[in-house]
């Protein structure tokens, strides 16, 4: 036998029976998987899906929407009001939860249709990030309480990145495994089975258009990644920012590297600027089981405790060491800021 393709549900298939799931997660992630293949179809179209410019709305956040963020939300509900197996959806693009009609699923599906949304007119890569919790007994799934559990609660997250290739990247909390979309056969095929972050990295991510708002943590680990060989880390750093949260945590999946977006004095009003529920509890599902770390610079992600469905957080997120030491500075500040406010008391 020469050929040894494992494909996604080939995949799904052999894990249920390792893990003796009873078919219902192998359901649910293929229907994942059309709804992301059928995204990437309308991503790769381009401009001759004509779905390229502003749909005219703004979702709750008060961000414009561009059509294939609509497109992209639409193709997700479809297939959650067809396939029965969904007791209900939160979405980045809606305002509410929203109950899946005549199912008597018992997942939640929480997703963001599409990341990174900014790049879609200069053909960067963009993509979709997915979540998925248990429905709490008793709970309608129309209600918001039931969406609103830590990410550590999670039984599984994922994204797919639309790229120069569409891979779709998976964790049911047993690791974490890349699939590469084979247009040929329209069918994704594992081809970076147990993705691990490396400890130690040279590169990190940020924008740095913001740094008159930057708390102090952050500063000062930039100021020193900054300062390179002759800096106090003796090392030469890189940089990068794509702008699309899903493209910069595949990157620190195939190569290492350190993800910030803190929370900061412009964007402290509203908690933070990305989405806990939609962005910040899946991408740190995948990065915890890739052997990496995911905090708001004080506190893990995975252990924040939802108040508001469209809650936004502080993310730290990457390499372990790094991740590691960003929280040591954040900590050195909270000292150093107490210990001026013990002496300003006396
Ligand atoms: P979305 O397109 O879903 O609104 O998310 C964009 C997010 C994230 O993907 C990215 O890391 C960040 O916002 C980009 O922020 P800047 O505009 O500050 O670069
Ligand atoms: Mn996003
Ligand atoms: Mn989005």
């Amino acid at each position: 036998m020469t050929y040894r393709r494992i494909t996604l549900p080939l995949f799904l298939v052999q894990e249920q029976r390792r893990l003796g799931g009873s078919g219902v997660f192998t359901a649910l992630m293929t229907d994942i998987c059309t709804t992301c293949k059928t995204i990437s179809n309308e991503v790769n179209r381009g401009a001759m899906a004509g779905t390229m410019g502003y749909a005219g709305s703004r979702n709750v956040q008060g961000e414009e929407q561009k059509e294939l963020d609509v497109l992209a939300n639409d193709i997700f509900l479809y297939m959650i009001e067809q396939s029965g197996n969904w007791a209900g959806v939160a979405s980045e693009e809606l305002d509410n939860a929203y109950m899946a009609r005549g199912s008597d699923g018992r997942y939640l599906l929480l997703f963001d249709p599409l990341d990174g949304s900014s790049n879609i007119g200069v053909n960067v890569a963009v993509g979709s990030i997915f979540s998925i919790l248990r429905l709490p007994d008793g709970v309608d799934p129309s209600d918001e309480r039931g969406y609103l559990q830590p990410g550590v609660k999670q039984v599984a997250a994922g994204y797919t990145i639309y790229g120069s290739s569409t891979m779709m990247v998976l964790t049911s909390g047993h690791g974490v495994n890349g699939f590469t979309l084979d247009h040929n056969i329209g069918v994704f095929v594992l081809t970076h089975p147990n993705m691990r972050v490396p400890e130690d990295t040279t590169e990190y991510a940020i924008n740095s258009s913001r740094e008159r708002y930057w708390p102090e943590p952050i500063r000062r680990y930039v100021r020193e990644c900054v300062a390179g060989p002759d800096g106090p880390r003796g090392k030469r750093f890189n940089t990068r920012w794509i702008a699309s949260m899903v493209a910069e945590v595949h990157r620190i999946l195939m190569r290492g590297g350190v993800f910030m977006y803190p929370t900061d004095s412009d964007n402290a009003p509203r908690g933070g600027h990305l989405r806990l529920l939609y962005e910040a509890n899946p991408m740190a599902f995948i990065i915890e089981q890739a052997g990496g770390l995911a905090t708001t610079g004080r506190q893990r992600i995975l252990d924040i405790m939802p108040e508001r469905l469209h809650q936004r957080t502080s993310v730290v997120l990457g390499s372990k060491n790094e991740v590691e030491r960003i929280g040591r500075y954040y900590a050195e500040a909270d000292a150093a800021e107490a210990d001026a406010a013990d002496i300003s008391a006396a």
